[in-house]
This record gives C-alpha cells, structure tokens and sequence, in this order.
C-alpha cells in the first residue's frame, strides 16, 4: 500500500475514533454503532458527496447517533481499485466504486456496464431496486471478498469530449487517444467506437488531458465540469453511449455485526439517499452544461445511428454464457 493512503486511512480511522467516542459516547465497536468512514472520488460539489453526506446525517439521527459516515472525497483515501482492498480488509467501511471495478471482481456485474444496457436512470434505478434481477449479484462478492453491494446511484448518460472536435461520427475518432475507465468491456466500447482506448484512474485524467498524453475522455456532465475537464477538452459529443452505475460497497462482516433494526435503517436511509441523488442528479447535470457552455464549450449531436452499429458487436460479444444471456434479458425486460 502506498505511504500516501496508509497515512490517510489512519488519520481517517483516528479522526473517526475520537468523533465516535464523543459523539454518540460509546466506544465505538460495530456492534453498537460507529462512525463509518465512506470513501468517495468525487469532489465535495458533485451530487454524490452531497447525497452520502445527507445519507449519514439522517442515519446518525434515526438510530439516535449510534452510526455515523463520515465522507471522504477526492480520492484522499486512493483511487477506487486501491480502497475497494481497505474496505474488504475492514481498514475502511464504505466506498462509492464505479461498476467497472466490480467486473474485475466478478464478470458478472459486466451486464450492467455494457453500452446502451439502460434505456433510461428510471430504467436503471428500477433494475437496482429489483431483488430478482440484482439479489444474487450484490451478495456475490460476500463470502469471497467480505463485500457486500448496497445499491447503486447514477452516473447518468456518458458522453464523449475532446481537445479537437467536434466529433459527429466515429471515423472522426481515428488516431484518438481516449480514457476509459480499467474494464474490457469499455476498452472493447471505445476502439469500436472508433478512438483508441487509454484505460487509466479518474484522478489522473485532467493531467493527462492537459499534457496532451490524451486527445479525449468518456464521462457525464457533472463530472466533466467538477473534475474541471471542460478547461482541456472543449468538444463534448452527445454519443449518450451508456448510463454509468456506481456502487455502494460495505465491509460485509461490520453489516452483519449491526444490530437487525439499525440495518433496516441503514437499509431504508440508503433508499432515500438513491432517490435524493437521482432528484440532485438532474439539476446538477443541466447546471454542468449551463457552466460548461459559458467556459466556452461546445455540445454536438452525433451520428446516433453510427454509433449503435458500432457498439452492437460489443454488447454481443459480452454476453458469455446462459447466465450472462439472462441478466441482459431480464434488464431489457424491465425496461420495457
Ligand atoms: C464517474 C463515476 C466514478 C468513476 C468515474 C470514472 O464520475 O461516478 O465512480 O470513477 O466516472 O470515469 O472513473
């Protein structure tokens, strides 16, 4: 583990202790309640970090301060692959991890990231909430890797932007170096979309961006303009290629130390938090654009069905084996 993140877990877990401790006056062992530490990529202006820190304020007052979370954003504790370890070893609680991380966990959960998998947020809030299509997935990673999923939130549509633009069609993407998350399946996404596809972490897309080491990224909105994208990559195409998904991960062995009833809070506090993030989701997406628009860039429709065509063979060539045939059903089912 980097030094940077082992001294950033421990004044994380100290910070912690001592807010516990006066808090809600216990000591601070699971079974009772804690402070949970969360951690987060986000900065403290994107819908998510405002969604989770109301998530923990309603939980410490429904369970009278027994659970807390205390929110760590900007990636002060690693980059998502490195805290998904921390919290599996119970180092740390919770984590906000994109749906690309968990395919690297289990290929299962690479249904859901398939381009043009969700029609719509409804559409994938309504198959995260549907213990028939998702139960079995979101327990799969307990016994192995002692991580339970909680739910999911939104990463709403994924667009494409560029230093050079503007992008209509995916020939214009020949020779482009563009970042996708660490996943197969959008490396697989963005060579058929035409660019060449960069795979690296969130927090070093700026630079990269800046220094010319990339022509391009993939993101929504909201991220493009909290992690300041727009300042390097003016030309944001509407290729809509997909409706991202995050993760709520918990440190399985810490849910089932909770006392029943205050499970069902944390269960029911989470539900309100997806439905407070989707509502936050929408005006903070139309506010990225109004902001990005002012800073001079510029939106563009694309070749839409271009696009699809060339996606098709991605989304095929996915789906291995019955039970991955399934899932993909079962999701276009529930989003008719
Ligand atoms: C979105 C998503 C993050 C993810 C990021 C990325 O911002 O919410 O969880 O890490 O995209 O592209 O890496």
């Amino acid at each position: 583990m980097k030094l940077r993140l082992l001294r950033a877990v421990a004044l994380a877990s100290a910070a912690v202790l001592g807010l516990s401790a006066c808090t809600a006056g216990i000591s601070g062992t699971a079974e009772e309640g804690k402070t949970m530490v969360l951690s987060l990529n986000q900065s403290e202006t994107h819908p998510s970090y405002i969604a989770l820190t109301g998530f923990g304020e309603r939980l410490k007052q429904a369970t009278d301060g027994r659970w807390d979370i205390k929110v760590y954003p900007n990636e002060t504790l690693g980059a998502q692959q490195e805290v998904i370890q921390l919290v599996s070893d119970g180092a740390v609680d919770m984590l906000i991890a994109s749906g690309t991380q968990l395919e690297n966990l289990n290929p299962e959960f690479a249904t859901l990231n398939l381009p043009t998998v969700f029609n719509s947020i409804d559409h994938q809030i309504s198959v995260l909430r549907n213990p028939q299509i998702v139960g079995e997935l979101f327990s799969s990673l307990e016994e192995s890797k002692n991580l339970t999923v909680l739910g999911g939130l939104t990463q709403g549509d994924r667009n494409l932007y560029t230093a050079q633009g503007p992008i209509k069609k995916p020939e214009d993407l020949a020779g482009m170096k563009i970042r996708v998350q660490e996943s197969d399946i959008h490396i697989a996404m963005l060579n058929a979309m035409g660019g060449s596809a960069t795979p690296m972490s969130y927090g070093e897309v700026y630079t990269a961006m800046q220094s010319g080491v990339l022509d391009g990224a993939e993101n929504n909105e909201v991220s493009y303009t909290t992690q300041k994208h727009n300042e390097v990559a003016k030309y944001v195409a509407r290729t809509r290629h997909l409706v991202g998904l995050d993760y709520m991960l918990i440190n399985s062995e810490l849910l089932e130390k909770m006392n029943p009833e205050d499970r069902k809070i944390l269960e029911a506090e989470w539900q309100k938090t997806v439905d407070e993030h989707v509502k936050l989701w929408l005006t903070d997406t139309q506010g990225a654009i109004d902001k990005a628009t002012a800073s001079g860039s510029k939106f563009n429709d694309v070749d839409d069905e271009a696009f699809r065509k060339a996606l098709a063979p991605v989304v095929e060539g996915a789906l291995k084996g019955e039970k991955a045939h399934a899932l993909y059903e079962d999701i276009k089912e529930a989003g008719k």
